[in-house]
């Protein structure tokens, strides 16, 4: 494949959904795909169909809203799941269906417990079921790289002459080496006869920190022009290629590269908020490219040369990635037009005149409260404001007292299905009193796995962001709130994950659903 374009395939909704507790709603995975658009990937892995009904309908309600990007469903290799995924896709502008199988021994002897000659028999048919469905299949040998690469080219060569027309070799596992990778992919393109009839993909895991570099080699040595990535490097264990990694490297280093991507890379930092706040999982802040301090020079040296000359610290210039309109604060006195301005600007859609009004009003409020509102303010505001009135359980209200030495006391008020519950308990510190109080009505008997404050943006007068993850019973949540005083924050977020945890899950992840 000569082409000098790089595709850039985000699985954040299929998956970066497989962390635990990051499952989203309908709605939430509505809203990501529309930035996804906005941000311009070429191909969005929605979902995978037949996990169960929430997710047949994510996938419908992003194959009918999206009209610019491709939108995948995942598959695994049998009838069922391919023609759900057909069907779930029938609206879309442009569709793919993914089918996948497992390739490697372990695979095929522990998991699947089928014959090589079986896996390929397996592979050629469903490439072959789904090819009369629709036109555009790709084939993932899952645990490729773990694979023996003699069966590995029988395999694809014969997808691809039942018209798969995209490869993937994922490191499923995150095994792999830069340069052991690179040639491995590079190794079966030369290999296998008919390689050029198609596209050639990556899909690497981070288990050893490397999937953003493997996902490199891939491209740079195997010379494959698709790159599966998520926001955020989203993703079950140590999670998945970062986009904005990938990109900003192949974007940055074009010299080396060579590669055009279609990224309009001043969306990324309001995408990457975007999956934080929908997820709950948040960004640690010297992630790359996203990360709070990614652009921040403390240092007194690092300063003095970015003040005389950026490209002496600066490898990239923090408004390409779409830092920079950050700066700019509204205030207490800034009007509706002003407000709506900002949200267009940050790629936020309200879908009513009313919703506006809401989000304009809760701004107010918090503008009395905090004397600048940043943009990560305004995000975490509509988040807020997203929350839908279907939660059974609501903030209200919350008084607390601390002092040194003595435990701490909270009183939280808050609504469970319209009636409104008030709630009182101590404990070791103002947060641990203040979710006590909730469960002292709740009784959830929920174990918490995760709690993580963030000041949204740097300063003591910031909003709170609080994450809170839930298990109860096999089932992850994550809840988050914010807001100017922390402990109303945790609050929120403990009441938000457990609004998840007693809702019905909309979508199970295909892990979740057995099926990888
Ligand atoms: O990691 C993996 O192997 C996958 C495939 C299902 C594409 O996610
Ligand atoms: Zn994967």
């Amino acid at each position: 494949m000569g082409s000098d374009r790089l595709i850039i395939f985000d699985t954040t909704l299929r998956d970066g959904e497989q962390s635990p507790g990051a499952s989203m709603t309908r709605d939430e995975k509505v809203r990501i795909a529309r930035q996804l658009e906005r941000l311009r990937v070429d191909v969005i892995e929605a979902g995978f169909a037949a996990a169960s009904n929430g997710d047949f309908e994510s996938v419908q309600a992003i194959a009918r809203t999206v009209k610019d990007a491709t939108v995948c469903s995942l598959s695994r290799a049998n009838d069922r799941d391919i023609a759900r995924s057909a069907e779930a896709l029938k609206d879309a502008q442009r569709a793919r269906i993914h089918t996948f199988i497992a390739t490697s021994p372990l695979h095929m002897e522990k998991k699947l417990r089928m014959s090589p000659e079986e896996v390929l028999e397996q592979a050629k048919r469903s490439v072959r079921f789904a090819r009369n469905l629709l036109d555009d299949i790709e084939f993932s040998a899952e645990d490729g790289y773990r694979s023996d690469p003699d069966f590995l080219c029988r395999v694809i060569e014969a997808v691809i002459n039942e018209g798969a027309s995209t490869i993937n070799i994922p490191d499923t596992v995150g095994y792999g080496i830069p340069e052991l990778y690179g040639n491995f992919i590079k190794n079966l393109r030369e290999r296998v006869p008919n390689a050029d009839k198609a596209i050639w993909s990556v899909h690497c895991h981070n288990d050893l920190g490397m999937a953003v570099a493997n996902s490199l080699a891939g491209v740079k040595i195997g010379g494959a022009r698709q790159v599966e990535c998520t926001i955020n490097g989203l993703g079950e264990r140590a999670g998945n290629c970062a986009l904005e990694e990938v990109v900003m490297a192949v974007k940055t280093r074009r010299d080396h590269f060579g590669l055009d991507i279609n990224i309009a890379t001043e969306h990324i930092v309001a995408s990457s908020r975007m999956v934080s706040q929908i997820t709950g999982f948040v960004v640690q802040p010297n992630k790359a490219v996203v990360g709070a301090n990614a652009f921040a020079h403390a240092s007194g040296i690092h300063q003095d040369g970015v003040l005389k000359a950026r490209d002496t610290y600066e490898i990239m210039r923090a408004e390409d990635v779409g830092w920079s309109a950050n700066k700019i604060v509204l205030g207490k006195l800034s009007g509706r037009n002003a407000f709506k301005q900002r949200l267009q600007e940050l790629g936020v859609e309200l879908d009513s005149e009313a919703a506006i009004n809401t989000a304009f009003a809760a701004f107010k409020e918090l503008a009395d409260r905090k004397s600048e509102i940043f943009d990560e303010d305004i995000l975490a505001l509509v988040q807020e404001g997203s929350k839908t009135p279907e939660d059974v359980f609501q903030f209200v209200s919350l008084q607390q007292h601390s002092e040194t030495g003595e435990p701490s006391r909270a009183e939280v008020v808050f609504q469970h299905e319209g009636r409104e519950i008030k709630a009182s308990a101590q404990g070791n510190g103002p947060v641990d009193a203040c979710f006590k109080a909730i469960e002292s009505q709740v009784n959830s008997g929920a174990e918490m796995l995760l709690f993580s404050i963030n000041a949204i943006s740097g300063s003591t007068e910031s909003q709170g962001e609080v994450a809170v993850r839930l298990q109860r019973a096999g089932r992850v949540v994550n809840g988050v709130g914010a807001d100017p005083d922390v402990i109303v924050a945790s609050a929120k977020a403990y009441l938000n994950a457990l609004n998840r945890l007693y809702g019905q899950p909309e979508s199970v992840s295909a892990q979740e659903a057995g099926a990888i």
